[in-house]
């Protein structure tokens, strides 16, 4: 029986705005030294404008397009190890999250909503959260991603009380264990 691709020695981190991230692959950056890729910023650079512009001037769904292009790019390439933080919504899309399944480690961080919403109700650079209601928005995205993450996740770890370097040093060790071969299969939840 032929045997899968190995999975690239990537660190890919997944989850919902607020959720850490930035600052979590900075951390783990720093710790391991590999290079990291923010999808976000990428694209940012690409379209020569913020995203919160991109969404108003052109749509969410030339955004969409150019993140799964991205997240193709990425997939295709022959890099050497990388950590790559993506965006909350780059599981929205089934071919995204196809490409999830084979690009590397994929960590789902993780928070409540009231958590999520205290550290995202001061940023101005996420449209889908300009609402009226920012916590039910919260709260209505969540319900309707949380089982595309747990989906595309080998490890989800809930980040509220945790410090960034604790966390960090959690997903080293079991992207350790994950990479070395001791798993019998990615832990895919119901
Ligand atoms: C989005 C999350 C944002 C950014 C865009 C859309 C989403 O990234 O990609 O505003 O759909 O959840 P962060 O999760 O880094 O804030």
């Amino acid at each position: 029986m032929q045997q899968p691709a190995p999975i690239p020695n990537n660190i890919v981190l997944i989850g919902f705005m607020g959720c850490g991230k930035s600052t979590i692959s900075r951390e783990l950056r720093r710790l391991l030294g590999y290079p990291l890729v923010d999808m976000d910023a990428i694209i940012e650079q690409r379209a020569g404008k913020p995203i919160a512009r991109i969404f108003e001037e052109d749509g969410e769904r030339v955004f969409r397009d150019m993140e799964s292009g991205l997240l193709g790019e990425l997939a295709a390439a022959e890099q050497p190890a990388q950590i790559i933080a993506t965006g909350g919504g780059v599981v929205i899309r089934p071919e995204n999250r196809a490409v999830l399944e084979h690009i590397g480690y994929v960590v789902w961080l993780c928070a409540p909503p009231e958590v999520i919403f205290n550290r995202t109700r001061n940023s101005h650079e996420r449209p889908l959260l300009h609402a009226e209601d920012p916590l039910t928005r919260i709260s209505q995205l969540l319900t309707q991603r949380e089982p595309w993450y747990r989906q595309c996740a080998h490890l989800s770890v809930d980040t509220a009380g945790l410090s960034s370097r604790e966390i960090a040093t959690g997903i080293l060790e079991s992207a350790r264990y994950f990479f070395t071969g001791h798993h019998s299969s990615p832990c895919r939840k119901p």
